[in-house]
Parts: structure tokens; C-alpha cells; sequence
């Protein structure tokens, strides 16, 4: 195949011909609304929902005394599939502002939100805690309150007596906003009971866990319940495990012997799913005078909820990034009255990322070194944390690239040196980053049939990365078909198990499945293990119409046992530390920014990235991600902040035209390079991540150029005209 193939969904999605969760409409469908708790913390001491029931069309409405049924579905990182083990209308009991305490189910959907609107509680308010700082918050120590080799502390060697040691010393303290995902697609479910059988449509990136946590709220069997998610509209953690709102139509179908359908509005969506929480960070990095890095401490504190521990994660890739012989990461988790926070496209490595690499660029400007150069000579091709060696690690070559087709040689060191002649401030800055190696065991189906179709079904969900394309490459690679007679089948609990997907692993855990479903099935017809095939000849000469195979697909060293939790609705995840490797994905980015001389407004208007992510899969949808990370990136650093009213709760600025993310006008050419080297230890396609290492650095670049521009260092996200005036 010489040319990349173009995205393979792209032509029905633009002719509205995929199906997302909330387009089906079943015969008989209703449709559900929530009202929600507009208090901060407390308890509901009684609620009115007659004026709701009034309005023509309603035909049910729960409130907390109704949900007694549901068990909860247990928190999706404590061995639950929940996204917080909080179980709205199962109780008077109010967590946090915006949580759901009822539920209006209507005939058409402007009679379900006018009803939920008329829904009246009266509370009794208790105080509450919702910033880092507030008074009533609980610190705690992650290492003391999750499970020991979960998400470990990092501690190399003498970290506190080398970087007293050190004759160059940065120590700085950055603040980090909880940020929302906000997908296109909003939060829905549409639920169909037939009997006693449940379909669930909806999109997710966790078809197993809207699958199992369902049958754990519903009390039923699990084989009783199928969930497909064929496409999602946008997802980057926001879907990773199942919300509060798909098991409420579950329950309202039941009761009505009607489908629902139960559409979360944007608003209601910022308080009943996960976010990016809050997060501020300590970085002192010890140094000798020409930049040899000898010590690094990264201390974070991390916003969780009050019934949940999200565990914080930062100090993993930081401890990473560059060869620090005296490393110690030190994570806390802040109690808080909120909803559960969790992932983030780079969850935790872009907070940590914006931290580490400001004060990477500090240590550059004390120590008179530039900021390429520094990097350069600290890196490492040796796990400092393991000891064991990086599966592959480019990140030199990112640098040297990025630094060429930027043109970095033309910078020049000195703060406010680069100037236009209107008197704009010109900065240049450079950041990396680097995201973890995982990979999720994963079964891959493969049917060929005698009229040329190959059908193939896989774990994965589609979000909008290009799963589909990356997998239908793969069989046009390997068995030269023509693109358009390839199947691809994902999201669906009835095909094969579905693993989550998230933290970068879906293409280098399904492509391996499909790579070795592809070898099965020429065993099977007695083909070469390469070449192209002629599927119609191979079949007939062992006079077969069509043929089916099956491949099971593990990480490197786990066990078979893996398979077995994939099947039972487990999760089942290895990496960044394999056996005797340890693998990553890097970046560098390196962007320019304008800063208006008057009101000194911030324009980023030139970024190249170049990425080591493996063997690019997908060129295409590659080259798309890295993109979208970047705009990403410039959002995290520039405009996304969750706005948080102390004395109320919640987050203030739920909807779009207050959440503010790039437009347009505020993306500059992105120049996406890609190192394209093989992993030769993580799968036998040579794939890496990619999805979440594309955003990782970029705040931290900007910040950086912003300083280089202005002389100001800014260490509070997000940096708005504001801080630089
Ligand atoms: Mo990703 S934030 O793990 O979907």
C-alpha cells in the first residue's frame, strides 16, 4: 500500500450515517430529564414533584426515595465500573452541587426538562470544601491510603541531600485549574428491555463497564445485559467507566415497559461526569553550573472527591523524562465536596508536565544553557526508576528535529529579545513529554467470506482517533484487500469483550489482536505468512465459502489470567513497567508566541511537534491526534478553567459559552513530524501511544515562550491577558 488511507468512517459520519448512542430511536421511546441538587453538601428534607407531575406528557418521576433498587456500581479505580461509587436516588443524601435527586420521564423531551425544572427540594445545608485551600478539606497521603504498588511513590536514591548539594537550584510552585473534557457528544443512554434482557445504547469507551456496573445496580445477570458503543462523539476519559444517568433509564424502562432515553444537558454534564481536578506542585530541581541534573523533588497535591480516591499519578512520567540520579515524587489527595474528578486527555502528565518543564526552562536561565541543549544533555536510555531499559526512546531525535524545522538556531537567549517592529513580543519555548507504554489483553475475531469481505471484531472503542482506520490498515497492509471490503466491529459487549480504552493503549492492544487473527487465518487457508491474497481462490481450494478465526492477545509478560478479568469485566492493565523494559512515548513541542505590545493578548502562531509513538499505524489519524493534542494543549494553557465559587460549589461556568476552548482564531499551523522508529519490545506492529502524548508539553511550551516574550514566569494555569498585563 503506498498510499496512508484517509479516514475510513469519515464520508458517513459527515452524511450523519453513523450511529451515535442517543440517535437510535426504538418505537415507544420516552424520554428522561434530571433535576439536580442546588446546594453544595446536605440533605434533602423533602421534595415537591407535583407541579412535575402535572405537566401534560409526564410519566414518571423518581426522587430519592425511589432508587432503593439500585446497588452502586462501585468506583471504576477501586475495583468498581463506576466513575464514583456515589449512587444518586438511592438516598436524602447530597455530595456535592449538581448531583442528580430526580429523575422526570416524559413522552417527549421539552416536557421531561420543563417537569424536571418544577421538581422542588428544600435542604438543610452543611458547610462544604471546594478549592485545595478551603477550610474542611482532608490531606492525605496517597502512599498511606492506596493500596502499596498501585500508583507508588517515586524515591531514587537521596533526592533531599543532592539537591542540597546542588550549586543550582530551582524551587517552584505551580497551580493547576480542574478542567472540564466536554465532548461533542453529550452524555446519553438509550435503555431497551425486552423481557428481562437490557440493550443499552450509548457512548462509551468502556463497554464492559456499562455492561457489569449495570448488572451490579440492577441485581441482574450479566449475560442479561448488551452494550453497544459503535462511535463516540469525543471521549478522552470523560467515558472511561459508567455515569450516573444510564442506569436511571435502565430503571425507568423497567417500570414503564418503554424504552428511554435519557440526554444529559451540557450543564448537568460538568457535575455528573469525571474532570481534570485541581492539582499545585512543588518542582525543586538541583543542578550543576553547566546543567547536569543531580536532584529532582516533585511534591503534588491533587483534588479528590469526599467519597472517592482518585488516585494522582504525576510523578511516574516526571521521574522519566530525563536521567535523574536522585529522584523523589510525593503525592497527596485533597478531600473536597465534589463529584468524583478522574482522566483527562494526559491526565496527570499534562499538569505535571507544565510543572516539571517550566522549571526545567528556569534551571536552563540559571544555568545560562539553552533550553534545547539542557534537555539534550540529561537524557537517558535507562529507566532511573527501574533500572531496566526504555523499550525505545526518541526523545533526542524529537528535540533535534523539532529544533530544525522550527529554526531554533535563530533564537536568541535574552527575555523580550525578539521583537516585530510594531513592538509585538516575539517567544520562543520548547517543552517535552513523555506518556506511559500500556497495553490491555484483547480478543480479535476475523471472518472471511467468499464474496472478498473481511469482517473483524475487536475490543476497542471509536472515539474520534481513528481506531477504525488504524485497524482496517492493518488488514489492507497485511493481506493487500482493498479498503471497502473490510468490517470493522468495536464497542459491542455481544461481539467480543471490551476492554476500557483510554490511556493511549487502543491501537497497540487491538492492532496485535488483529495481527495475530491475520496470521490464524492464513494458517487456517494455507497462505505464507506475508503477501498479498487472493481471499475467493484461497477459500475455494479448501472448498469453504467462508472461514472464521480467533486471536487472544496479552501484554508482554502477563499472565493468561489477563484474559479471564477482560472476560470478567476486570480490567486488565500492563505498563509503563514490563519485565524487562520499561516503555514510554515522547514529544517535542516547540511553539512561538505573539504578545500584543498594548493589552498584551497571547497568540500562539507557529507550533511544531514531533512525536515518538512507535511505527505510526495510522498516518492519517496520526497526524490528526497530534493536532488535536496540540489545540488541546493550547486550550489547557491559554483558556480552560472550571470556575469554582468557594461558597456555593460547583463549577460556575458550565456550558460553552463560558468554558472557554480554542477557536478557530487561536490555531496556528501546526507542523506534525513523527520519529516513525519501531518499538521493537512492546507488540510485534511496533505501535506506541499516541493519543495522549500529542498534548503533553504544549502548556508548558507556551508558558515558556510567554516568558521568553515578557520575561514573566507564570506558573498558574490557565495564563489569561490578565497575568501578563
Ligand atoms: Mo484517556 S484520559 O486515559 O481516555
Amino acid at each position: 500500500m503506498s498510499q496512508p488511507l484517509a479516514r475510513v468512517d469519515a464520508f458517513d459520519k459527515v452524511m450523519g450515517a453513523v450511529q451515535f448512542g442517543a440517535d437510535r430511536v426504538p418505537p415507544g421511546l420516552a424520554h428522561g430529564a434530571l433535576a439536580v441538587a442546588t446546594i453544595g453538601r446536605g440533605r434533602v428534607v423533602r421534595i415537591d414533584t407535583s407541579a412535575a407531575e402535572a405537566v401534560p406528557g409526564v410519566r414518571l418521576v423518581l426522587t430519592p426515595r425511589d432508587g432503593g433498587e439500585l446497588a452502586s456500581a462501585g468506583f471504576v479505580m477501586a475495583g468498581g465500573h463506576g466513575f464514583q461509587s456515589l449512587q444518586p436516588l438511592t438516598d436524602d443524601h447530597v455530595a456535592y452541587r449538581g448531583q442528580p435527586i430526580a429523575l422526570v420521564v416524559a413522552d417527549t423531551p421539552h416536557a421531561a426538562a420543563e417537569a424536571a425544572a418544577l421538581v422542588q427540594a428544600e435542604y438543610e445545608a452543611e458547610p462544604l470544601s471546594v478549592d485545595l485551600d478551603a477550610d474542611g478539606v482532608e490531606v492525605l497521603d496517597q502512599a498511606a491510603v492506596i493500596p502499596a504498588g498501585f500508583f507508588p511513590d517515586v524515591d531514587v536514591g537521596d533526592a533531599d541531600a543532592a539537591f542540597a548539594r546542588s550549586p543550582v537550584r530551582v524551587d517552584s510552585v505551580f497551580d493547576c485549574p480542574p478542567q472540564h473534557a466536554c465532548p461533542m457528544e453529550l452524555m446519553a443512554a438509550v435503555a431497551e428491555w425486552n423481557g428481562d434482557t437490557l440493550t443499552v445504547h450509548e457512548a462509551t469507551q468502556n463497554a464492559n463497564a456499562v455492561r457489569f456496573g449495570l448488572a451490579t445496580q440492577l441485581g441482574i445477570d450479566v449475560e442479561r445485559v448488551r452494550v453497544l458503543s459503535p462511535y463516540a462523539g469525543g471521549g478522552f476519559g470523560n467515558r472511561n467507566s459508567l455515569q450516573a444517568h444510564t442506569c436511571l433509564a435502565a430503571v425507568a424502562a423497567r417500570r414503564l415497559g418503554r424504552p428511554v432515553k435519557l440526554v444529559v444537558p451540557r450543564s448537568q454534564m460538568f457535575h455528573d461526569a469525571s474532570f481534570r481536578p485541581a492539582s499545585r506542585h512543588r518542582v525543586r530541581l538541583g543542578a550543576t553550573v553547566d546543567g547536569r541534573l543531580q536532584a529532582a523533588i516533585h511534591e503534588v497535591d491533587q483534588q479528590t472527591s469526599r467519597h472517592d480516591l482518585f488516585p494522582a499519578n504525576y510523578v511516574e512520567m516526571t521521574s522519566r523524562l530525563y536521567g535523574i540520579p536522585n529522584f523523589r515524587g510525593h503525592q497527596r489527595l485533597v478531600r473536597t465536596d465534589v463529584q468524583t474528578p478522574g482522566y483527562m486527555r494526559a491526565p496527570h502528565e499534562h499538569p505535571a508536565a507544565f510543572a516539571f518543564e517550566c522549571a526545567i526552562d528556569e534551571l536552563a536561565y540559571a544555568t545560562g544553557r539553552d533550553p534545547v541543549d539542557l534537555r539534550l544533555a540529561n537524557d537517558t536510555g535507562t529507566d532511573p526508576v527501574s533500572g531496566r531499559p526504555f523499550s525505545s526512546r526518541h526523545l533526542a531525535a524529537c528535540l533535534r528535529r523539532g529544533a530544525e524545522r522550527f529554526g531554533w538556531a535563530n533564537r536568541t537567549l535574552e527575555p523580550g529579545s525578539m521583537r516585530l517592529a510594531d513592538g509585538t513580543l516575539v517567544g520562543w519555548g520548547v517543552a517535552a513529554g513523555a506518556y506511559p507504554g500500556s497495553a490491555v489483553p484483547t480478543v480479535a475475531r476475523l471472518r472471511a467470506d467468499d464474496d472478498g469481505t473481511v469482517s473483524v471484531q475487536v475490543g476497542g472503542h471509536e472515539m474520534g482517533q481513528g481506531i477504525r482506520t488504524a485497524i482496517v490498515e492493518t488488514v489492507v497492509r497485511d493481506l493487500g484487500v482493498a479498503a471497502d471490503s473490510v468490517r470493522v466491529d468495536v464497542g459491542d459487549t455481544a461481539a467480543v469483550p471490551q476492554h476500557l480504552t483510554a490511556g493511549s493503549w487502543g491501537t497497540a492492544s487491538a492492532l496485535p489482536a488483529v495481527h495475530d487473527a491475520l496470521q490464524e487465518l492464513r494458517r487456517s487457508l494455507d497462505l505464507p505468512p506475508t503477501g498479498a491474497v487472493d481471499l475467493r481462490a484461497a477459500l475455494a481450494a479448501i472448498g469453504r465459502a467462508d472461514i472464521e478465526v480467533q486471536a487472544e492477545t496479552r501484554a508482554p509478560g502477563q499472565p493468561p489470567e489477563a484474559i479471564d478479568r477482560l472476560r470478567r469485566g476486570a480490567m486488565a492493565i500492563a505498563g509503563p513497567e514490563f519485565p524487562t523494559f520499561t516503555a514510554f512515548s515522547f514529544v517535542a513541542h516547540f511553539v512561538e508566541v505573539r504578545v500584543e505590545p498594548t493589552i498584551h493578548r497571547i497568540h500562539v502562531s507557529r507550533v511544531v511537534s514531533v512525536v515518538d509513538c512507535g511505527r505510526v499505524a495510522s498516518p492519517v489519524t496520526a497526524a490528526s491526534q497530534v493536532g488535536g493534542g496540540v489545540i488541546w494543549g493550547i486550550g489547557a494553557c491559554l483558556r480552560e478553567g472550571s470556575e469554582v465559587d468557594p461558597r456555593y460549589g460547583g463549577f460556575l461556568n458550565a456550558d460553552l459559552a463560558e468554558y472557554l476552548i480554542p477557536v478557530n482564531a487561536d490555531v496556528p499551523r501546526i507542523e506534525v513530524d513523527f520519529v516513525d522508529e519501531p518499538d521493537p519490545h512492546l507488540n510485534a506492529l511496533g505501535v506506541k501511544g499516541l493519543g495522549e502524548v500529542a498534548m503533553v508539553g504544549v502548556a508548558p511550551a507556551i508558558a515558556n515562550a510567554v516568558f521568553h516574550a515578557t520575561g514573566q514566569r507564570q506558573r498558574r494555569l490557565p495564563i489569561r491577558l490578565e497575568n501578563v498585563l
